[in-house]
């Protein structure tokens, strides 16, 4: 069976959301579970593979067997992910990670004196982009969460990051996704003659899915 379709497999995932602190009590996030990350991480260990996590803030347990490196922001996860990468076979990057962040954190408390107050704000680094442009990069997996036209803003993700597959599902779908604890994608990846392939993976539960996908990576990988 597929029991050890991942043996002597490292893999390096990335999962839940990030915090981007505006002052000491507060930060700017985004709703994602964590929950894709988590079922990779446990259909990776499954399927034989050393797997290690790097986690934003979630409310998850550690998946057996697994690795996790808690981290806060984009720029945290970035260096542990940086740190891990040279060991990984495969790279997955499922994190929400926040495009932005405040470009000064105040030192103190912000007080509610003015009537508006505009917040600056600085690009994060994109971790995904940077692991696939390495000059001897894992096999590099993607997500692309999209509210339309999912398949063509996917293929330009494939692209413009270098990925060898990119996983695609539909946010405006209520049934699925972020908080969810079922999900549904489409997978695009190019084939040797550079053609753009694709699969769908219809609803099932996100462990189920995460093992479809892993499968359907290490078909690639071969
Ligand atoms: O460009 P976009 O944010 O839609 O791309 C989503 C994919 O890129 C996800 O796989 C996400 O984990 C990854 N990403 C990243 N670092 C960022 C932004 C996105 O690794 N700063």
């Amino acid at each position: 069976g597929n029991h050890q379709l991942l043996a002597s497999k490292s893999i390096l995932i990335t999962a839940g959301p990030t915090r981007e602190a505006i002052d000491p009590v507060r930060y700017l996030s985004n709703h994602s579970s964590g929950k894709m990350g988590f079922a990779l991480a446990t259909a990776a260990q499954q399927l034989g593979a050393q797997v290690t996590l790097v986690s934003g803030p979630v409310q998850l347990p550690t998946p057996p067997g697994v690795t996790r490196i808690d981290v806060v922001s984009a720029q945290d996860m970035y260096e542990a992910v940086l740190a891990q990468v040279e060991q990984a076979d495969i790279f997955i990057g499922c994190a929400a990670v926040a495009d932005y962040r405040p470009e000064q954190i105040a030192d103190s408390k912000i007080k509610k004196h003015q009537d508006t107050m505009h917040l600056s704000l600085v690009k994060n680094p994109d971790i995904l982009a940077t692991v696939a442009h390495q000059p001897n990069p894992p096999f590099t997996i993607g997500f692309a969460a999209e509210t339309d036209d999912v398949v063509r803003y996917a293929q330009d993700k494939l692209e413009q990051k270098r990925l060898r597959l990119i996983a695609a599902n539909d946010v405006s779908d209520t049934q699925i996704g972020f908080n969810s604890d079922d999900n549904a994608m489409q997978l695009l990846w190019q084939d040797e003659q550079g053609q753009l392939q694709q699969l769908s993976l219809n609803r099932a539960s996100k462990l189920q899915i995460a093992t479809q996908l892993l499968q359907h990576a290490a078909t690639l990988m071969k």
